[in-house]
């Protein structure tokens, strides 16, 4: 396990994880929003002095491999070998890790990366000539070409042909997504022939699946996607986040279009923080990935009826995950691809510029749809937003926004705030969190020195380990752990003591040193010298008064021999203090 010690050494889990969650420096440690469930305010810390992350909210905590584990869906050997390859440390050939599962799974990651390779030699080649004159009578220039990979995928089974060349398995074949089975079980054949492929990645920028656009109308349907793998789950993935993530962190928003050629478009146009969901209705987990990078995002959808439908279904899903949102409608019904190509970057920029929020391009489409020049009609329209606002998930929002809508479509106020009030009453609040126990004051400064300062760890323990005191309470197990790791000659690191303790032992040593709460994150040998004193003493007057017990009861007992001897035992503990 030498090699996992040194990775783990090497690489920063503030890097790592910073990559895809934004992190804010608080002192000693990092905060931001959980990866790993729905949550509006941060409880999700990173501490890069004991390489560890912890979420208070959903519990999930470990260290840098187990992060990308869980947030890649990684087995642990993969998950090695990606922060390897991403810190350019050379892994052991010979490694026990790899199982059936990984095997497979890497092989389709392969797979994928030949494919991507091949589709874009045959887009240059000969037989790609007219994908090149469709791509150029489209507007998409050779940068763009470079950009998103392009490719083509040509009829004659080019990629059966490689995979086999490349001594992929049958198994490894059907696995990949790429291919389809003969009926007659003679063997494979190409899943996408004669389309333009859009390589899909994943947020570390592997190619996981494809789009393949027909070329002309008559071949059906328009759009080929992938079939789900092991390495690809459509409900999870976005088109161009690995590209737009910098982009989105720097403008703080997310653009959301509908199609390849969209991003594509609006890419090219200068605004690179734009993002598709792939062909499918936008799901939570999409939402929660984009959400990791800004909380703003500008939803720029088609303006035919099935884009008015997917906005519709995505907006409420938005607001529930807490997105601020906004809106572009683009005049002349175009989408957003066209519109850049026939009004220019600028123009394009403008609309995003002024587009208005979610709720007043709502108010502003109730306002066609009712007389506004009644009370009446004024009323109902402000009436067809209520669902809207009723799916914000704060309170205070709620009001600030059914305010500002009434203001904005002319309802008189009073009217609107007590009809109001009355359903927000209804939403009950969350139940708050069970109060939590913490470490006292001694076993702090003691378990982070002996976590954080090996010089002086052999004879803090060799103090402590004798006294029965730190066995029990709510420190007992940590204590253990540390004991036990320092005799069999373990690594003493956070991680490793996290991994020897329950959950409930887990969250206290987290909330000491991983929250802010705690003022300084470590404490010094002096002050641990001085705990381990208060210990002893406190040790030494807990015996005392035993003894003084037992005195007693022997006295009163007539044991008069028995006192005696017990006596002369308190004589010396009081000497000795
Ligand atoms: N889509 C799909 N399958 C289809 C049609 C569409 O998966 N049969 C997905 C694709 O991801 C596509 C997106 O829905 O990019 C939007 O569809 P559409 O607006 O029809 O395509 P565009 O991306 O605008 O492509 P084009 O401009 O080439 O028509
Ligand atoms: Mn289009």
């Amino acid at each position: 396990m030498e090699f996992v010690d040194q990775l783990k050494q090497s690489v920063s889990i503030v890097d790592v994880i910073g990559e895809v969650v934004r992190l804010k420096k608080s002192g000693a440690r990092y905060s931001g929003l959980c990866p790993f469930h729905n949550e509006k305010t941060p409880s999700f810390s990173v501490n890069p002095q004991h390489q560890f992350f912890k979420c208070f909210g959903c519990n999930e905590g470990g260290d840098v491999v187990s992060f990308v584990m869980k947030h890649e869906g990684l087995s642990f050997y993969e998950a090695l070998k990606s922060l390897a390859e991403r810190y350019g440390i050379p892994m052991p050939k010979r490694t026990g890790f790899a199982d059936e599962e990984t095997k497979v799974r890497s092989a389709v990651h392969r797979m994928h990366e030949l494919a991507e390779l091949e589709f874009r030699r045959q887009l240059a080649g000969d037989v790609g000539a007219e994908a090149r004159r469709y791509l150029a009578q489209r507007g998409v220039n050779r940068e763009s070409i470079e950009a998103f990979s392009l490719g083509y995928a040509p009829r004659t089974n080019a990629i059966t042909k490689l995979l086999q060349r490349e001594n992929f398995t049958a198994e490894e074949l059907d696995q990949s997504g790429l291919v389809l089975k003969r009926d007659d079980g003679s063997g494979f054949f190409d899943r996408f022939r004669n389309r333009l492929m859009f390589p899909i990645h994943n947020e570390s920028g592997k190619p996981i699946a494809f789009g393949g656009r027909a070329l002309s109308a008559e071949d059906q349907p328009k759009y080929l996607n992938s079939a789900e793998t092991k390495i690809y789950r459509k409900s999870m993935v976005l088109y161009n986040m690995h590209r737009a993530k910098e982009a989105i962190r720097k403008e703080d928003r997310v653009v959301l279009v509908e199609g390849y050629m969209d991003v594509i478009g609006v890419y090219a146009a200068g605004v690179h923080e734009v993002i598709a969901s792939c062909g499918t209705a936008l799901t939570a987990q999409q939402i929660q990935a984009m959400r990791r990078h800004s909380m703003n995002i500008v939803v720029n959808f088609d303006p035919d009826a099935a884009g008015a439908n997917a906005t519709e279904r995505s907006s409420q899903l938005l607001l529930a995950e807490g997105m601020r949102m906004r809106m572009i409608s683009l005049e002349g019904g175009l989408d957003p691809d066209e519109y850049c190509r026939q009004h220019g970057s600028d123009a394009y920029r403008e609309h995003l510029k002024n587009a208005p929020n979610y709720f007043h391009w709502l108010a502003g489409r109730a306002r066609a749809r009712f007389d506004m020049r009644s009370a009446d009609g004024r009323y109902q329209a402000f009436q067809t937003l209520l669902p809207a606002i009723q799916s914000l998930t704060d309170k205070l929002e709620r009001v600030a926004v059914a305010n500002d809508v009434a203001g904005y479509l002319g309802v008189d106020s009073s009217l609107v705030l007590d009809n109001f009030r009355k359903m927000a009453a209804d939403r009950g609040r969350g139940a708050a969190p069970a109060p939590r126990e913490t470490l006292r004051h001694t076993d702090r400064i003691l378990i982070s020195v002996l976590l954080s300062n090996p010089e002086c760890r052999e004879e803090l323990i060799a103090f402590i380990k004798p006294l029965p005191s730190i066995r029990s309470g709510a420190a007992g197990k940590i204590y253990e752990a540390l004991i036990t790791l320092q005799e069999n000659a373990a690594p003493i690191t956070y991680t490793a003591v996290n991994n020897r303790l329950e959950q409930k032992e887990q969250d206290l040593l987290a909330s000491a040193f991983l929250t802010g709460d705690a003022e300084s994150q470590v404490a010094t040998q002096e002050e641990a010298y001085a705990c381990v004193e208060a210990l002893i003493a406190e040790e030494r007057e807990r015996e005392r008064t035993t003894l003084k017990t037992k005195i007693r009861e022997a006295e009163r007992a007539g044991d008069h021999t028995q006192a005696m001897t017990l006596s002369a035992e308190l004589h010396r503990l009081s000497a000795r203090a």
